[in-house]
């Protein structure tokens, strides 16, 4: 089943608000990409290429904001994924302006999380586009509005790609541990790490998996055990210190992580607590799957050194579901990511195979192809 996560429609950026999941399915639209900036940094939408999608589409409605403030007594401009852009065309506006706004739209977008790069990809296609389309703002907003619609149904059909390719290392009966939530929530609707096991059911397979909660945020426990559950996944939650125990069973088969960065020589980022498993599994010889799409590879970071990593705010820890834990006077470290040596994982899972080590040129040469 693909979520639907995150859409444009009708003027307005509108996604499945996922902290107040599991308890509630709510849908935000958002009008302004101040809106989606916010929704970012506060996780109402999360997940690597999740928040590049949001972001390409929070650009598109400043630009359609600007053209409809513009166009006095017209009939309005909503981007229509179909037919492209509908509405009043030939408003007068000022070329330098719609660039000026969609530069700031886009500082805004990338002023919200560092650490996944799909976000700063994102971003740059959509000002790429509009340094192509200079002039007419209605073309520029036609030409825009349709990348931001190419990138989100780009990242549709890697995840369709990834789950393929990712099925065929599973078999049936196998039960696979994940961290964090690498589902439909966190992409176009479909997934990476789940996806791979919503394509290994399709095929027929049985497989079970143990989803770790993910402190502090419970990515796991509240977004990957909702999502499992409705496509009928057999799924059981363990706390983040439970993977030890779980894993030293000999239980788990693989276990399949996302990845928020991926580094020329494979070092990558996911949700912190990634790298425990990923260490985890070498101790105990279970296989380190990361299923991302090349959208998700930086050609630009060397190494895990140089992936900026995430702090967010000390609150996150010290309240649990809104109240206090931890006493006045503790320090806090809350780091978003950590980073897995590339020695530790097994092989990526990507739209274009299953990539094994040694990575160093077969990454840096993949991430040229996943803007
Ligand atoms: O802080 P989050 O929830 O945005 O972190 C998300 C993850 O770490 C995911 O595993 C990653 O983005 C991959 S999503 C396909």
């Amino acid at each position: 089943m693909i979520l639907q996560t995150i859409d444009y429609v009708e003027g307005s950026v509108v996604m499945i608000d996922q902290t107040a999941l599991p308890m509630e399915e709510r849908m935000i639209r958002l009008s302004r990409a101040d809106g989606v900036a916010g929704a970012i940094r506060s996780m109402r939408v999360r997940g690597a290429p999740a928040i590049g999608i949001a972001a390409a589409f929070g650009m598109l409605l400043e630009l359609e904001n600007l053209l409809r403030e513009s166009d006095q007594g017209g009939t309005g401009f909503f981007f229509d994924r179909k037919t492209g852009m509908s509405g009043s065309r030939g408003v007068a506006i000022d070329p330098e302006e719609a660039a000026g706004k969609l530069n700031q739209a886009a500082e805004l977008l990338a002023a919200t999380r560092p650490t996944a790069v799909n976000l700063f990809r994102a971003i740059e296609r959509m000002k790429r586009v509009a340094r192509e389309n200079p002039g007419d703002p209605a073309r520029l907003c036609s030409e825009t509005g349709a990348e931001a619609f190419r990138i989100h149904d780009e990242e549709l059909e890697r995840e369709r790609r990834i789950g393929a390719f990712g099925a065929a290392l599973l078999r049936s009966g196998m039960s696979v541990l994940t961290h964090c939530n690498a589902g439909g929530l966190a992409t176009a609707g479909y997934g990476t790490a789940l996806a791979v096991i919503y394509s290994a059911r399709g095929l027929g397979m049985d497989i079970r998996v143990y989803a770790d909660e993910t402190r502090p945020l419970l990515q796991g426990g509240r977004l990957t055990a909702w999502e499992l559950l409705k496509n009928g996944v057999d799924v059981t939650v363990l706390c983040d210190g439970a993977a030890a125990s779980l894993i030293s069973t000999g239980k788990i088969g693989a276990a399949i992580v996302g990845a928020d960065r991926i580094a020329a020589n494979g070092d990558t980022a996911n949700k912190i607590g990634t790298l425990g498993v990923a260490v985890l599994c070498a101790r105990y010889g279970v296989p380190f799957y990361v299923a991302a799409p090349l959208s998700t590879f930086d050609p630009d970071a060397p190494s895990g050194e140089s992936i900026p990593i995430e702090h967010r705010s000390e609150e996150e820890l010290i309240y649990f579901s809104g109240i206090r834990t931890i006493p006045e006077g503790a320090g806090i470290y809350n780091p978003a990511f950590d980073v897995t040596p590339a020695e530790l994982i097994t092989a990526f899972i990507t739209e274009k195979g299953v990539i094994y080590p040694p990575y160093g040129g077969k990454t840096g040469r993949l991430s040229g192809a996943g803007s």
